[in-house]
């Protein structure tokens, strides 16, 4: 915070106000306008967040113009290339990297809390047998608020704890059950003798009739996918968990909230729409050009999906390593990359690229480009991507709902409106009318 102010005048009654403004550790420095409807009777008017911070973060910051993401201050390459999901997930809820005996504790935890009470089976049987994973995902996680809501005071930071740690320990769990269901086939219960990845991947893929094991190349992408997918500062999903867990709701309820904003192709629903797009173009006997010329008519609603994000206008740098990564992991699987499926996709990020439309929007491959196609690659199937990405997501929800509850400038969240609708009128009965 500084002593920097901005001096406003409203030209209609000559009236002066001083606002301060804030200056945080990296990013653009934010005026303070609370007190703006108090002196001069306005709101402000932002649709889409596009010049609001609506809170204040030591989580992860985000600079679009040169591409940097970082997570409690650590630079998501250097994460990517040296560390785990698990202990990403305790830098994010805890603010510091752990010592190895911290790491060793938080594993253990993370993995005693896998199981699900055995109630939670039968609300799988009340969805129909071709259900999205991700209603599912939404109906599950909110339906674990009715398991734990009594022993989860929201102002006792232990229970907040107790809460995060079942999450991130729970979902693999919720996410792999869900895939079993669609697919008629037996639940598998959590590992502990296995990794929090490859736990999951045996939950998935394995049945009760013989043995998975896990193979450690795609666990090894699969963790990465996690990290990078781990958190994103104040996007939709998360802004969603923050706003309904201000009134105090049940935390599982708010990330269950947070779970169904994520779904949409806007945001980690994108992800499946990129396979779906590139399979169409495949298909469709039609050039990668024309699928290009389509996404620039203004008269056609038909966007490239995997491309553009709000905040970087530079190169995201999730993208940037996960490209390596699909590179590295279709070679390692053998003849991955002569897949009609990605050679689509390599012409068509390099006609983007080039093409006026894309570079004077700063429209750049973004993660979920790439990310749908090396889950594919896994053998992942296409329904089971935008879960993936909740299922990394939820340590970041989860973290920064818990900073809101501890932050005392944190309040229910209420925005205001301009309202354009009828002035007031009178009720004419309806005999009259
Ligand atoms: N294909 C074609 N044109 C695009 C695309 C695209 N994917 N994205 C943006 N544009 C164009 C818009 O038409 C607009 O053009 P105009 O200025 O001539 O009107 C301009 O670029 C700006 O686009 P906006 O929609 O205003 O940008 P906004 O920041 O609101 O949207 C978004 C960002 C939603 C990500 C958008 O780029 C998009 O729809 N992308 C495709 C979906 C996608 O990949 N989503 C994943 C996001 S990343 C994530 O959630 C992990």
């Amino acid at each position: 915070m500084t002593s920097k102010t901005v001096t406003l005048t409203d030209n209609a009654t000559g009236k002066v106000i001083e606002l301060p403004v804030h200056q945080g550790s990296h990013g653009p420095d934010c005026i303070d306008i609370r007190t703006l409807y108090k002196e001069l009777g306005y709101f402000t008017y932002d649709p889409g967040f596009m010049s609001t911070a609506s809170c204040s973060s030591a989580v992860t910051f985000i600079d679009g113009d040169e591409g940097t993401l970082l997570y409690r201050g650590y630079p998501i390459e250097q994460l990517a290339e040296q560390s785990t999901y698990l202990e990403v997930c305790y830098l994010l809820l805890n603010g510091d990297l752990p010592s190895s005996d911290e790491l060793h504790n938080f594993s253990r935890i993370i993995k005693e809390h896998s199981m699900m009470h055995e109630a939670v089976r039968g609300f799988y049987d009340g969805f129909r047998h071709d259900a999205h994973p991700m209603a599912i995902m939404v109906g599950v996680v909110g339906a674990l608020s009715a398991f734990y809501h009594d022993a989860t005071d929201v102002h006792n930071p232990v229970h907040r704890k107790i809460a995060a740690h079942r999450l991130i320990s729970k979902m693999p769990t919720i996410a792999a059950w869900s895939y079993k269901y669609a697919n008629g086939q037996p639940f598998m219960y959590p590992k502990n003798r296995l990794s929090y990845t490859g736990n999951f991947l045996a939950m998935m893929f394995g049945v009760p009739t013989s043995t998975y094991e896990p193979d450690p190349i795609f666990v090894r992408a699969l963790d990465l996918i996690l990290i990078l997918h781990a958190d994103h500062e104040q996007n939709a999903s998360t802004s969603t968990v923050r706003l309904s867990g201000s009134s105090e709701a049940n935390p599982f309820a708010a990330i269950s909230a947070g779970i169904a904003s994520l779904w949409g192709p806007l945001h980690g629903g994108a992800n499946e729409k990129v396979v779906m797009m590139l399979e169409d173009i495949v298909h469709s006997g039609k050039t990668v050009e024309e699928f290009v010329g389509r996404a620039k008519d203004k008269d056609d609603s038909f966007r490239l999906m995997g491309f553009g994000h709000r905040v970087y206008k530079n190169y995201d740098p999730r993208a940037k390593i996960i490209r390596e990564m699909t590179h590295k992991l279709l070679a390692e699987i053998g003849g991955g990359e002569h897949d009609p499926l990605f050679e689509v996709a390599l012409k068509l990020e390099k006609i983007a690229l080039e093409d006026d439309y894309f570079v004077e929007r700063k429209l750049y491959p973004n993660v979920d480009f790439y990310s749908g196609i090396i889950l594919r690659a896994m053998g992942i199937p296409l329904n089971m991507f935008t879960v993936i990405f909740a299922l990394a997501r939820t340590v970041g929800w989860i973290s920064h709902w818990n900073e809101m509850m501890q932050d005392p400038e944190s309040r229910i969240g209420r925005p205001r409106q301009l309202y354009i609708g009828s002035k007031t009128r009178n009720y004419i009965p309806i005999e009259d009318r």
